[in-house]
């Protein structure tokens, strides 16, 4: 009998050749200006060496008001195509598929660059955890920006690659407008859920004047929100639950999406997104140092990440509102499931999946048509080769520690997890390899 992680998808305008697609990651590896470089394309090999069929790399700004840290390479201008067009053939040449994440901060934002102080957002509330201050969008902004989309999809189109995601999940710019928590206008973009939707809709029919019908289009989306999951940032409400989710959802696909990848949580990072088994604060305070001093919540966090107590607080409500570590692998099944079922275009699946059986399973349910992987594959670049070979799950799997995610900030992306290597030497060596070979070869 055939393995069903290793059969085919197809969407209306793409096949792939197996059920897994690396999820988006990507460290600060590109240029200040966000102009990209070697490093960004060694790091997107590793993967496709790895055989993972289809990428989906990290945030890739279409505005650059939109972009969230610097170093992170954008499409927002003509003279980025060319960078993109030379990482797509690289990875097509291992019969890799790659699909570039459109996204937008909004209000929600690591480290602002030296030109905009402010984002902007459907609101003019700062994000609660840093206190990123922002503009509320006027109708012209919200013109600019879902323009900025859909030139950002025939950019990545003229780059020749295979297609697009909109990042309508984890708190960022779409998420602003979609939720009820954060979404407070009074106008024709606020209030009803199907006003909330209004600016997503536009975005994918914007998308679709621009580049046709024959394009691969698909959303991440926070299916549900739990966006007052932590005990002292309860400022805004819970937000949207799957069934609203599930209702937008649909409305995508009317206007044009070709798939649905179904993301938890109403910001990024959150407790359950990634979701890991504990906080690392002294990490944090060393990583997080500059977040913190550029939002207004500055007093509050250098607290919770520098006091011992303070820290264990902030420690506490973290762990308490994620989930245990038996449930990380396909924590956001329950949502896919319900989503799938509302939709009629394949549905893929994020959060913890690193076993093959587990993975075979969901598709077996129907709780999704695919899964992607992001710190699974961190942690093992090949690990779809290995369940190829028969594993189940890697020798040294992904131990959800989180510690590449709070090192991203300031150091390259990789494996942190020391007691997954033989010495620390070796764990940098590896983190390091992104570096090679180097940038002006
Ligand atoms: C370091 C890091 C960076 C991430 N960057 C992005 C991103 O740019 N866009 C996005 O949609 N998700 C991002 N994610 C979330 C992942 O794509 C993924 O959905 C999430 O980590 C859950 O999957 P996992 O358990 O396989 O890691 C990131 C995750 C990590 C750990
Ligand atoms: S540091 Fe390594 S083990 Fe820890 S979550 Fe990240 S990839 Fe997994």
């Amino acid at each position: 009998m055939s393995d069903p992680i290793f059969e085919p998808l197809k969407f209306r305008n793409l096949t792939v050749k197996n059920r897994i697609f690396r999820s988006n990651v990507a460290g600060r590896f590109d240029n200040y200006d966000g102009s990209g470089n070697r490093a960004r394309i060694n790091w997107e090999l590793k993967f496709a060496e790895g055989v993972v069929v289809s990428i989906i790399p990290s945030f890739v700004p279409v505005h650059d008001r939109g972009r969230i840290i610097p170093n992170y390479a954008t499409i927002h201008q003509d003279d980025r195509i060319p960078f993109w067009r030379a990482l797509g053939q690289e990875v097509h040449q291992h019969d890799c598929k790659f699909i570039m994440q459109l996204s937008h901060s909004g209000r929600q934002r690591d480290i602002p660059d030296l030109k905009y102080k402010k984002g902007l957002s459907s609101t003019d509330k700062s994000d609660p955890l840093h206190g990123f201050e922002c503009d509320r969008m006027t109708k012209a902004d919200i013109k600019e920006v879902v323009a900025a989309f859909a030139e950002g999809a025939r950019r990545a189109r003229e780059a020749g690659l295979d297609g697009v995601e909109l990042h309508g999940a984890n708190g960022y710019l779409i998420t602003q407008f979609l939720s009820s928590a954060i979404n407070d206008r009074t106008d024709e973009y606020g209030g009803s859920l199907e006003n909330r939707a209004r600016f997503v809709i536009e975005i994918v029919k914007a998308i679709r004047a621009r580049v046709g019908n024959d394009f691969h289009l698909q959303m991440k989306i926070s299916a549900t929100e739990f966006n007052d999951a932590l005990l002292f940032l309860r400022l805004e409400g819970s937000g949207n639950t799957v069934q609203e989710s599930a209702q937008v959802c649909k409305w995508l696909v009317d206007a044009g999406v070709d798939a649905i990848h179904v993301s938890t949580g109403s910001a990024f990072p959150h407790p359950r997104n990634p979701a890991g088994t504990d906080i690392d604060v002294n990490l944090l305070s060393h990583t997080y140092e500059q977040l913190a001093s550029s939002g207004t919540n500055t007093l509050r966090n250098l607290l919770f990440f520098h006091g011992h107590l303070t820290g264990e607080v902030f420690r506490k409500a973290w762990v308490d509102a994620g989930v245990p570590k038996e449930k990380i692998e396909g924590l956001s099944l329950g949502d896919s499931h319900i989503i799938k079922q509302a939709v009629s275009v394949p549905v893929l699946c994020t959060g913890g999946f690193q076993t093959a059986s587990v993975i075979r399973r969901a598709i077996a349910n129907k709780d999704c048509d695919a899964v992607s992987m992001a710190r699974p594959l961190i942690a093992n670049n090949d690990l779809v080769k290995q369940f190829a070979a028969g594993r189940d799950q890697a020798e040294k799997p992904c131990t959800y520690c989180n510690k590449c995610l709070i090192h991203v900030v300031e150091h390259p992306l990789g494996c942190y997890d020391e007691s997954r290597f033989p010495s620390r030497e070796a764990m940098l060596e590896e983190v390091m390899s992104v570096f090679r070979p180097p940038a002006y070869t």
